[in-house]
């Protein structure tokens, strides 16, 4: 069932490819999905900026150009999924552990479509996820513990090094009130890498695969 609101989702997400341009790629099983459909819909693109390694042997197993990002000056489209989305375009994201690319990624983009199932769309973030946050394993002690000064609790994800050789933390019972707030706030602790909260960069668009097979867009620009 979600496979299959996966795809309808990226075929719609698809459509926003206009041009022989660079996209930025995420990764994740949705994302995984997406690159299948860009493949068998023939999409005439110049090359990708690939968030993952899985992702990238996935491009390049299709044939697709993959360019390292400090090579390239600009990203039309960043295409990925996300953990949970609020009616904002806000998202938690890092599930797959790739949150640091994800990050820099979406940020140097110019419009980030967000693909998602109907279960990932909620009123409020944190519902159902944790907050990823990618440390410095020295730092592991000290954020656990200025985490629970505010009233939240971290637990380190088992068996999990992150592709820049860091930890990451599930954090549970955090304040999402004001995501903006809350992403500032962690990202001022020292060995914080980066903060699983995309709501300073939310999402430009976001494509909902809905249980009924249809799917909704939300683009707050037009
Ligand atoms: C990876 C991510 C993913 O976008 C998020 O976890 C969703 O993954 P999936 O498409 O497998 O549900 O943020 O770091």
């Amino acid at each position: 069932m979600m496979n299959k609101l996966k795809n309808i989702a990226s075929k719609a997400a698809i459509k926003y490819i206009k041009n022989n341009n660079i996209i930025g790629i995420g990764s994740g099983t949705t994302i995984s999905k997406f690159i299948e459909i860009l493949y068998s819909e023939n999409k005439n693109i110049k090359g990708v900026v690939s968030a993952s390694k899985y992702s990238t042997k996935k491009l390049k197993k299709y044939n697709f150009n993959v360019y390292e990002i400090n090579k390239i000056n600009k990203i039309g489209i960043y295409f990925d999924s996300a953990d949970e989305v609020n009616d904002k375009m806000q998202m938690i994201k890092g599930g797959g552990a790739a949150l640091t690319n994800e990050k820099i990624i979406s940020n140097y983009a110019d419009i980030f479509i967000c693909i998602i199932d109907q279960s990932k769309y909620v009123k409020n973030l944190g519902i159902s996820h944790p907050v990823p946050i990618e440390i410095i394993p020295s730092a592991k002690t000290f954020i656990t513990r200025k985490l629970s000064h505010i009233g939240a609790i971290a637990k380190l994800r088992k068996k999990t090094i992150t592709e820049h050789g860091n930890l990451i933390l599930d954090v549970y019972k955090l304040n999402l009130y004001n995501p903006i707030k809350t992403e500032k706030y962690i990202n001022t602790i020292p060995g914080v890498v980066t903060v699983g909260l995309f709501a300073q960069r939310c999402a430009d668009i976001v494509i909902i695969g809905k249980y009924n097979s249809t799917v909704s867009i939300i683009n707050k620009k037009i």
